[in-house]
């Protein structure tokens, strides 16, 4: 035992991938509708990525950033003109964009404030990362125990809460607010339109930075390119990671221009960012996601599926939410045994806070696959009710 033992794993490995599902090995196949985190949201071995990835791969893989090159000025291009014409800084992962995000935070503050609003508020349940300021970040206390301290400068306020948002931000020493517009960890609790609108005004009124961490929500999940066009604001940050180049790591950071002016040059770096192999993975996905009407379906097969898995579970004391196929399922018990019990059906899907599992199948997936997915769903939870007699 050589690794070190932080994760918790299951019992299975697979051997490979094609499409929407995954093959252990002994070649049984599972539907995989938790594509490692919302990271292979095009399926796995997408055949088109996988080519350009291929020529790249022949090509140049890496030249580090000393040196320009055409592939992540292309990337940044096409992310820019799809989201609010913001710049791009390429990393490796969502923590990383986070950490990023957080010092343009801290940059903006210095610079802009003389450093008179060194406080970030960010919301009680969400999630930004496992590095040390996205911990600190996370109001979630099972994150940070035995890692205390934590950055002293975060406030955590309940989510979805004008009053207490309004409360932080009149005291004038805020430089920031940061979160999730669904808290994905949490089990995709969504955030009140309200509040967000709410949010978006306040932080104007009181001089903040508004970011949204669009590590989970972004890239199509929900319907859109990036879950803020659903609540009608315009964010200063956004970060995002997981399905960006559909497996291979990547992360980045988008700011408004005057923002991200801060980030002067020898300011912040990563040598793997904007890496190459990574950039022509990334850039296929966007040829895919940015497709005529790709998004489009992606929002009506979501829609879709939440009807059928709301009318299938329902008989189980179960419910649904979300957007999309970002698809949050509530169970009147923990999701533990739940989880195993779909493995045993042969469908993956992932926790999500203690009482619910995250239903994230590929944006692809056939509506055949879908169905297939909510059938072995009831199968699951059948079996849950059976053994535990949990539910009602
Ligand atoms: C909303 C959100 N932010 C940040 C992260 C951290 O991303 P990573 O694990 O790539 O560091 C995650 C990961 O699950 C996430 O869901």
């Amino acid at each position: 035992m050589t690794l070190m033992q932080n994760y918790a794993q299951y019992d299975i490995t697979f051997a490979r991938g094609k499409g929407s599902y995954l093959y252990d090995e002994t070649e049984t196949a599972y539907l995989d509708c938790a594509c490692g985190i919302s990271v292979t949201n095009l399926g796995h071995i997408h055949p088109y990525i996988t080519g350009k990835f291929m020529e790249q791969a022949e090509k140049l893989w890496h030249t580090s950033n000393l040196f320009p090159n055409k592939l992540p000025e292309k990337l940044a291009k096409r992310l820019s003109e799809a989201a609010f014409g913001g710049q791009m800084f390429f990393c490796n992962s969502g923590a990383e964009a986070n950490e990023g995000a957080i010092k343009l935070a801290i940059k903006y503050n210095n610079n802009v404030y003389n450093g008179k609003k060194p406080r970030i508020i960010t919301m009680v349940n969400g999630f930004h990362g496992r590095t040390y300021a996205a911990m600190s970040a996370t109001a979630q206390e099972k994150i940070r125990k035995g890692f205390e301290p934590a950055a002293s400068f975060f406030s955590y306020i309940p989510y979805n809460d004008t009053a207490a948002a309004e409360a932080e931000l009149a005291k004038g020493d805020v430089c920031a607010v940061m979160l999730e517009l669904y808290q994905g960890e949490a089990g995709v609790l969504p955030a009140d339109p309200v509040f967000v609108k709410n949010l978006r005004e306040l932080t104007h009124k009181y001089g903040a930075l508004m970011i949204i961490d669009e590590i989970q929500t972004g890239y199509g999940r929900t319907g859109k390119l990036f879950a803020y066009s659903h609540f009608g604001i315009v964010p200063d940050i956004i970060t995002m990671a997981k399905a960006m180049a559909n497996g291979i790591p990547m992360g980045g950071i988008m700011a408004k221009p005057e923002i991200a002016a801060l980030f002067t040059h020898g300011t912040h770096g990563s040598t793997f960012g904007a890496n190459l192999l990574a950039c022509a993975a990334a850039d296929a996905v966007l040829d895919i996601l940015l497709a005529e009407g790709f998004l489009d379906e992606v929002a009506v097969k979501g829609e879709k599926t939440q009807t059928m898995l709301k009318e299938t579970l329902l008989q189980y004391g179960i419910s649904v939410r979300g957007r999309g196929m970002l698809i949050g399922v509530e169970l009147p018990s923990d999701n533990k045994t739940f989880i195993k019990n779909a493995m045993k059906e042969k469908i993956l899907v992932i926790g999500g806070g203690t009482k619910s599992v995250r239903f994230y199948p590929p944006l692809n997936a056939s509506m055949a696959e879908l169905e297939e997915g909510v059938g072995k769903m009831a199968k699951a939870a059948l079996a849950t009710q059976h053994e535990s007699g949990f539910f009602k």
